[in-house]
């Protein structure tokens, strides 16, 4: 196969700039995709994706297309757009030489968009850009044009103005793709190297790897090794996707497809890492390989003890399907067992939760998030903890480390004032600099503790600005804090799912609202229930529950049935919930009031 009439490429957007609406354009204009098989989104394929609208696992696709009378085979990654997975979005770089870079002409370039776009020149990508929705009656196209401008300096004529929904001007988007992104380039002769950008786990094949061949070649029976493992595998199938999975004698040098090799568990073929072949293995993997870390961690319980099991086996069903869940078993002595469990960020956290409701149907409660914290001991061990119940004395410590990140906003220059003080003030950030980012609009750049942005930072930006700015994260390091753990005892009984970590400086106010809003959240018993918070060896904070009175079905007498009986098919629901903590039942949302206070 000619690796001149092969391109890779890979698409930069936002969440819903539209990149999968232009992918369906393009499949359509090249007839890649029976038409009644052709379904909106149609590389959107998780249930939860198309509900919510957003890309999270990367689907690719090859395309055949004409071009002055030569055919050409364009291979598409679909990459996620959320911070939580740039990751991925790295590694399907590494996979393509160019990117098409998509920006929604009615809501400009956003942080995201600017931190994959120095990604991609960092990866030597040639870029395409394109401004989409130029059909919406608020596109500000010139506008954006000049944001693109500003971010990559190109000439304003080689920008493409599309409509993904129209299908306006996404001719020309291939045409760009075939004169200004390089060919691959590859070796046939030389070992194997293929770079895994992705992975799928299949009930009956197992592990499906996508991968993309640097160097030589791959077919059926090689025995293939994974450079990273030194694991080995004999391939049972190597196919290219149409999207659908089709099949091939075999794959070589430039060529994006997958491998099936009986693998049983996505985390053997991590994202990033080489696969090549173990009788003729290349000497040296490809670059850029991570071993990528959790970043945000909390708990999980079934609720009651008889679901323990189940929720066990459906966290490893999980696990197959999504390499970057981590988990190990935990005891808490007001939930029970359970498990400590590591996410991303917080939209994994969001979407393994739904998905063990959804696909397993397994309710569970899941504690405050927080972050790694590195310890130095008073006897000079170092130790790294990600659960306050597990933190040692406050005796035992000499230091405390935390995570650090570089945050980016992207803003209209009118909301510059309330970021900042919302950071500076509120969570301990500093501003580094800032940047202009087209007209009225300001790119802010912060260090700031990653356990301050992990809750409530992106609901916070989003109602400063209207929905206007956006953001995004990368991980700087470890550096000294003064943090200190926050215990709750309800009816005089520590509940350590209830205890959190937070810095000095905002302890007493932290503990107070806790406490104020446990004491509203826990309904009243036949006895006075106080609430109360520790630190420093010492309560901190208290609130009482007053004992019960009424009935609260007396309320309704007289009232109209149905609203009786809505209550009491509430109060049923409520029950389910509960939690015996000794004597005192706590509701479910109880353990998420951690998460709400502000
Ligand atoms: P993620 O998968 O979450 O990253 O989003 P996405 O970038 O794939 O966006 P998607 O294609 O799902 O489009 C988001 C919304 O914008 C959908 O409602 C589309 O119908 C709409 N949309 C996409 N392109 C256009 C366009 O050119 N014009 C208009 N008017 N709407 C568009």
């Amino acid at each position: 196969k000619d690796v001149n009439l092969i391109r890779n490429i890979c698409i930069i957007a936002h969440i819903d700039h539209g990149k999968t609406t232009l992918v369906d354009r393009i499949l359509e204009l090249t007839k890649s995709v029976d038409p009644r098989q052709m379904h909106e989104q149609f590389l959107d394929q998780m249930d939860i994706e198309r509900e919510r609208g957003i890309t999270i696992k990367a689907q690719p696709v090859k395309i055949l297309y004409q071009y002055k009378e030569k055919e050409y085979e364009i291979n598409i990654i679909d990459t996620p757009g959320h911070v939580d997975f740039s990751y991925e979005v790295s590694r399907s770089m590494a996979a393509c030489e160019g990117a098409i870079l998509l920006v929604d002409a009615s809501q400009g370039v956003e942080a995201q968009t600017v931190a994959h776009t120095y990604l991609a020149i960092e990866n030597d990508l040639d870029l395409v850009a394109a401004v989409n929705k130029i059909d919406l009656p608020n596109a500000n196209v010139d506008e954006t044009c000049n944001e693109i401008i500003d971010l990559i300096g190109i000439d304003s004529s080689d920008i493409l103005k599309v409509s993904a929904k129209t299908g306006q001007g996404v001719e020309n988007i291939l045409n760009a793709i075939i004169e200004k992104v390089k060919p691959p380039k590859g070796d046939v002769k030389k070992p194997l190297k293929a770079l895994i950008f992705d992975a799928k786990y299949d009930k009956y094949r197992g592990v499906i790897v996508y991968v993309r061949i640097f160097d030589g070649s791959v077919k059926k029976g090689d025995e293939i090794l994974v450079m990273s493992t030194g694991d080995k595998y004999e391939v049972i199938e190597t196919g290219i996707f149409t999207p659908l999975m089709k099949p091939t004698e075999e794959l070589g040098p430039g060529e994006v497809g997958y491998i099936i090799a009986g693998i049983k568990e996505v985390g053997h073929a991590k994202v990033g890492d080489t696969i090549t072949n173990a009788a003729f293995p290349s000497d040296s993997p490809l670059p850029g390989y991570k071993e990528i870390k959790p970043m945000v961690y909390a708990s999980m319980f079934s609720g009651l003890p008889e679901y323990y099991e189940e929720l066990k086996k459906s966290l490893e069903k999980l696990k197959l399907n999504d390499w970057a869940l981590f988990f190990e078993p935990t005891h808490s002595p007001a939930l029970g067992f359970g498990f400590r469990c590591g996410f991303l960020g917080l939209l994994h956290m969001d979407i393994v939760r739904e998905r063990l409701e959804r696909e397993y149907e397994i309710a569970v409660i899941l504690t405050a998030p927080n972050v790694e914290y590195k310890i130095l001991l008073s006897n000079g061990n170092e130790m790294f903890v990600n659960d306050p119940a597990k933190f040692p004395d406050e005796d035992e410590i000499q230091k405390i480390y935390e995570p650090f990140v570089k945050l980016s906003i992207i803003t209209p220059s009118d909301y510059v004032g309330d970021i900042f003080t919302n950071l500076q003030n509120e969570r301990r950030a500093n501003l580094l600099h800032t940047e202009n980012a087209g007209k009225n609009r300001v790119i802010m750049y912060f260090k700031v503790p990653l356990a301050e942005i992990i809750t409530d930072f992106f609901d916070r930006l989003k109602a400063i600005s209207h929905g206007y700015a956006s953001m995004d994260y990368e991980f700087l390091g470890y550096e000294e804090s003064d943090v200190v753990k926050i215990s709750i005892l309800i009816n005089k009984e520590p509940v350590d799912a209830l205890s959190t970590i937070v810095h000095k400086s905002k302890a007493y106010i932290v503990a107070k609202k806790l406490v104020d809003k446990l004491s509203e959240l826990i309904p009243r018993h036949q006895f006075e229930i106080p609430i109360q918070a520790k630190a420093y060896g010492r309560i901190i904070a208290r609130a009482d529950i007053k004992a019960l009175r009424k009935d609260v079905l007396a309320k309704c007498y007289g009232g109209d049935v149905t609203r009786k009986m809505k209550l009491l098919e509430k109060q049923k629901e409520g029950k389910k919930k509960l939690r015996e903590i000794g004597q005192v039942s706590i509701p479910q949302e109880a353990f998420l009031a951690v998460l709400r206070i502000d």
